[in-house]
């Protein structure tokens, strides 16, 4: 069914095709046409950040920005979503094009710059939704918003967020937001992650309610900055770490059209670099803080291999796009 839709969907503009299928997702999940995607998935359930998940392959951020399909993924089955990024004001993202797809490896280069419609619309879908899961909340900055001042912005999110979120993922790591990835580093990161907490301990005496706090990184750091990052994760006490976004490295796609689109490139191709990194940051973060591994997860040995690097759960988007629902349960049927 999904490969007919599929050929459908890839005769479109790839960011059309994105705007189509999300509109059909919003309008119909709360429809009988949601059986058209409703499938069931058996229970592998992971206890992890002091939650429960009915299995460990949850939907990564990006593709429901605005958290406007909730119900419709929820109903294919994920164990978690996680909606987002979103910013405390709506921005349109960068021009367009801005998404491509190179089929022959299955891949996705983005450069789409965090466009959303704002932290408020977003909480009003999350409070309009059914869903009653793990639901993650990534949050961002504007673009406009200078570096020095980021923290500024994900607190006004975090703010917002906090209540009705299960989880809360900053997004230092997207590399299309001019600046972002340098918020990775150093006494940066430590400033950051340090504001971050203070609020979060206030807010959870607030809402009475712990909201875990995790941070997303980059596929593209040595090891040097793999072990420094880890060490200031550790040191914040920061609840759970995202391994990995997108990577600005193009070796695996050279020569193929669009290799050359500025942006980040996803799926199978990034497999073995967010792997390297969920195995490398396992050793120096050891056994305690959460990792859920993303990149390139698209198939049962590839989330099994990376949970065996480390990750306690995992997430899709560029393999969910080129195969479907039914990812979902080869991935927790095989593992
Ligand atoms: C079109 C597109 C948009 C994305 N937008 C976001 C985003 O807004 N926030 C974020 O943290 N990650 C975003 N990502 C990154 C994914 O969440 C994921 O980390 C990355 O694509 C690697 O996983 P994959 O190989 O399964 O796609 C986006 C990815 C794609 C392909």
């Amino acid at each position: 069914m999904y490969s007919l839709i599929r050929t459908a969907l890839f005769t479109q503009d790839p960011e059309k095709a994105h705007d189509l299928t999300i509109n059909w997702l919003k309008h119909t999940q709360h429809t009988p046409l949601k059986l058209t995607y409703c499938q069931h998935v058996n229970d592998k359930p992971v206890e992890c950040l002091g939650l429960t998940f009915p299995n460990p392959v949850g939907l990564a951020a990006g593709l429901d920005k605005n958290g406007e399909c909730i119900d419709a993924f929820a109903a294919m089955g994920f164990g978690f979503i996680e909606i987002g990024t979103v910013t405390p004001k709506a921005q349109p993202g960068n021009d367009k094009p801005r998404m491509f797809r190179l089929p022959q490896k299955q891949a996705i280069i983005n450069r789409m710059g965090f466009n959303n419609k704002g932290v408020d619309y977003l909480v009003e879908q999350v409070k309009q939704s059914r869903y009653q899961g793990v639901l993650g909340i990534n949050i961002g900055k504007n673009k406009i918003t200078p570096e020095q001042q980021a923290l500024d912005d994900y607190l006004i999110c975090l703010d917002k967020v906090f209540e009705h979120a299960s989880y809360v993922t900053v997004n230092i790591s997207s590399p299309n937001t001019p600046g972002l990835r340098n918020l990775q580093y150093g006494e940066a990161l430590d400033n950051l992650l340090d504001g971050l907490k203070q609020r979060q301990h206030s807010l959870s005496q607030q809402h009475n309610k712990h909201t875990p706090l995790l941070i997303k990184i980059a596929p593209d750091l040595s090891p040097e900055e793999i072990q420094s990052i880890a060490a200031s994760l550790n040191k914040a006490q920061v609840d759970g770490v995202i391994a990995t976004n997108t990577t600005l490295d193009r070796s695996a796609v050279q020569g193929l059209a669009h290799a050359d689109e500025a942006g980040g490139l996803s799926g199978s191709v990034l497999r073995d670099k967010s792997l390297s990194v969920t195995r490398q940051l396992r050793e120096a973060l050891g056994e305690g803080m959460p990792i859920i591994g993303v990149g390139g997860i698209d198939s049962a040995t590839a989330a099994k291999t990376r949970m065996t690097a480390g990750a306690n759960l995992v997430q899709v988007y560029t393999p969910f796009i080129y195969q479907g629902p039914a990812l979902i349960k080869r991935i927790v049927n095989g593992l």
